[in-house]
């Protein structure tokens, strides 16, 4: 296999076009502007562990306007102009040695990028082992762009956390980790309950969710207290109601675990959430165990959420793709926080 690590090489691009903001006041989706001479994300040559990407589509998630958006604290870590945008699928274009054994130009690929100055919303990538996976045949790019964050997050919620039979309640059953969620707990053999809107619960139910509860016409609280201490895990991907938590104690098993994602991004919030987990129960702290996760690129967990697509026990829902130049209008889409499953954003052909 020829190994591309050089800056002679003649397809190494020498700049591309790329979406990228230097503020973010008033909203990304008013600030990011789409250029053709961005810098690469790699200064030649190739590191030796990366593969550069060339993007064919990229998947949005809420921390790709989130994180930009924290302000002061973002740019000292990701220096403006930055390009948005962690989730990808396309082909190789290049290839570091020391990873040689495991892609070749022209493989379909597909993964996430940790938020970065060149995100997957630039025309290239440059991808690690961890965060990136062979898209396996009968998977579609377009599909392979949506497993990167929601699915990568879900499964790393649930998987380590069940045993086949056990019952799991996923809170947001029809965005893009909720979606994902729902089929993941019943590829691993779970029963699943999932709180959605009334206008999606035909979706939910259609992957696979065995009872769904309408959060806008009922107490989803008080729905899975009455059905007593039958959960082994909680997924919550929403943040509300505020008092799921310590709710938990009478609807999660003693030994279960309440794994918490989502909720608004704000430093209040998070203190909230995290301050009930430290709290005695008099003051609303729970009992049961607690997590906030954090995606944690892993090679193993992409291969198998992929397999899974191949076999068809997993498939990505896809609210809407939109052409590059519209990214601002996918952002706006997404900030509405309505997405059924993903967005995404076809990048090339
Ligand atoms: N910690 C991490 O590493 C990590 C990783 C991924 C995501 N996250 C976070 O997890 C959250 C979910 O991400 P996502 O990609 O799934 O977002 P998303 O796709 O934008 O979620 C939208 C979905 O949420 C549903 N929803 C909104 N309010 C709800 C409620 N009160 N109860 C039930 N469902 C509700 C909406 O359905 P309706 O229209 O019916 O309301 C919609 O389908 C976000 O806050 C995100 O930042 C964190």
């Amino acid at each position: 296999m020829s190994n591309n690590n050089n800056d002679t090489s003649p397809s190494t691009p020498q700049a591309m076009r790329a979406w990228v903001y230097t503020s973010t006041r008033g909203g990304i989706e008013k600030n990011i502007q789409l250029i053709d001479n961005a810098p690469l994300p790699f200064h030649p040559p190739l590191p030796n562990d990366a593969i550069l990407v060339k993007v064919h589509y990229s998947a949005l998630n809420p921390a790709d306007y989130k994180f930009p958006e924290l302000g002061l604290p973002m740019r000292a870590l990701i220096p403006t102009p930055a390009s948005p945008g962690m989730d990808f699928s396309g082909v190789v274009a290049q290839v570091g040695d020391a990873v040689a054994a495991s892609f070749r130009v022209g493989d379909n690929v597909f993964g996430r990028i940790p938020p970065s100055k060149h995100g997957s919303l630039g025309e290239y990538v440059c991808a690690h082992l961890d965060g990136c996976a062979a898209v396996p045949e009968g998977v579609s790019l377009q599909d392979a762009s949506c497993i990167g964050t929601a699915a990568q997050t879900a499964y790393q919620c649930i998987a380590p956390n069940v045993k086949e039979g056990d019952k799991v309640f996923v809170n947001g059953g029809s965005g893009g980790t909720g979606t994902f969620g729902i089929q993941i707990a019943k590829a691993l053999g779970c029963h699943v309950t999932t709180s959605c809107s009334g206008k999606n619960a035909e979706l939910c139910r259609s992957l696979g969710a065995d009872e769904i509860i309408d959060y806008t016409a009922e107490n989803v609280s008080q729905v899975l207290k009455a059905k007593g201490q039958v959960y082994q895990l909680v997924v919550d991907n929403v943040g509300t109601p505020s008092d799921l938590y310590k709710a938990a104690d009478h609807f999660l098993r003693p030994e279960g675990k309440f794994v918490q994602i989502g909720g608004e991004f704000s430093l209040t919030n998070i203190t909230t959430i995290m301050s009930r987990q430290f709290l005695p129960s008099f003051l609303g702290g729970g009992k049961r165990k607690w997590q906030y996760l954090v995606t944690n690129n892993t090679h193993a967990d992409l291969e198998q959420i992929a397999k899974w697509m191949s076999e068809g026990k997993v498939k990505a829902i896809i609210d809407e793709v939109f052409q590059y130049e519209d990214a601002p209008k996918a952002f706006e889409k997404l900030r509405k926080g309505r997405t059924r499953g993903k967005i995404v954003i076809k990048c090339s052909t």
